[in-house]
């Protein structure tokens, strides 16, 4: 596969990286450990060298899982994992904490899980209202000087606490929401990160599977699933964004690939700096994403795909309102 470099940081990755979140948590029970490794192994055979994780997928479990799974090859991915968070005996998020002494320990926590002695990407998850942001980077800066951390990140960060951030120390990726059905990063957040030289890592690019065509209003989550409390999973909102996959399914079998890939090749298209981390716990569809690395978009076919979407608005937020509220504008 394809390399990409994340901004002017120097951090080459693969093209597509692997979101490795559902393997642990989000969408319903985790994946056996031993199909995991698997999963995660057979994605660096195909070229994959950016595994995505964080303190608070399980929570813990997943950083667990990596340190597992990429043990036998180590030195040769790069491994992006995140803080930002307390959790309460159930495991459960109890509230933002991005203070100085907590990113530490959890740091020092997950170079353990991690089962390595670097952190190559340590995001943020979440901005946190009750710490400077100068003081999150400071920190991270001297976990940099102190060679635990190689990169500093942000997620869901706005932009005026990413120039904030990137004063202190230079910030080498952002990863947030982007795909077809989320565009909003287009507005201000990718000209900002352009001009500072800013890798982005865009979660959910699959539209949280929905882009792909696999799901549609029957479908059913898991009790577990983060989806039955989506606003934009609905069985309203997702028989009224039919439309979308509809239309994305049409351009896909134009193009000879499937919606999955096109989701993926249209954001690699968009700029050079893009890595899209998507994530599944199925080894087929670990062969259809990876295989989106090669679908290549020209300008008509994006020409085509935007007047394709144009006239369809997609219905129903992207976070329940008491998860919005995290997200820094
Ligand atoms: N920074 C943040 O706050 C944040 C938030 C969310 C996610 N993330 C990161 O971003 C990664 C990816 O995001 P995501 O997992 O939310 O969403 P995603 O990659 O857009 O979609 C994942 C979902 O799509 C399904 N899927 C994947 N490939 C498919 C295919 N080819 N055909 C049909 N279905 C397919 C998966 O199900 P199966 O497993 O059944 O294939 C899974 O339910 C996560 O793993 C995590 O590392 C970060």
């Amino acid at each position: 596969m394809q390399k990409r470099t994340l901004g002017n940081s120097g951090l080459e990755v693969s093209a597509l990286g692997l979101g490795c979140m559902g393997l642990s948590y989000g969408y319903g029970p985790a994946t056996d450990t031993a199909d995991a490794i698997k999963l995660i192994r057979a994605a660096f055979e195909r070229g994959v060298t950016f595994f995505d994780t964080a303190e608070a997928y399980g929570p813990y479990k997943n950083e667990t899982l990596l340190g597992e799974a990429l043990s036998p090859f180590r030195d040769k991915v790069v491994i992006a994992t995140k803080f930002g968070f307390n959790f309460g005996p159930d495991g459960g998020q109890s509230g933002m904490n991005s203070r100085p002494a907590h990113i530490r320990e959890v740091a020092d926590a997950a170079l353990k899980r991690l089962n390595t002695d670097v952190i190559d990407l340590f995001y943020q998850h979440r901005v946190d209202p009750d710490v400077p942001i100068e003081d999150v980077a400071g920190t991270v800066k001297d976990l940099i000087s102190e060679g635990k951390v190689k990169h500093f990140g942000l997620s869901e960060a706005g932009v005026r606490t990413i120039r904030r951030a990137h004063a202190v120390q230079p910030v080498a990726a952002l990863q947030s929401e982007y795909s077809l059905w989320w565009r909003e990063p287009e507005q201000d957040i990718l000209p900002t990160l352009e001009e500072l030289g800013i890798g982005f890592v865009p979660f959910s690019p699959l539209g949280k599977g929905f882009l792909t065509g696999a799901i549609n209003e029957a479908t059913t989550f898991d009790s577990k699933d983060f989806r039955n409390v989506v606003p934009r999973f609905s069985a309203e909102a997702r028989k009224a964004n039919q439309a979308l996959v509809d239309r994305l399914g049409e351009i896909a079998r134009d193009k000879g690939a499937t919606p999955a890939q096109i989701a993926l090749a249209w954001l690699l298209a968009r700029k050079p700096w893009i890595v899209p981390i998507p994530g599944t716990t199925k080894m087929h569809r670990l062969e259809e994403n990876v295989g989106g690395a090669t679908v290549q978009l020209t300008a008509d076919d994006l020409a085509a795909i935007e007047t394709a979407l144009a006239d369809i608005k997609v219905e129903g937020d992207r976070y329940p309102a008491h998860l919005q509220a995290r997200v820094d504008r």
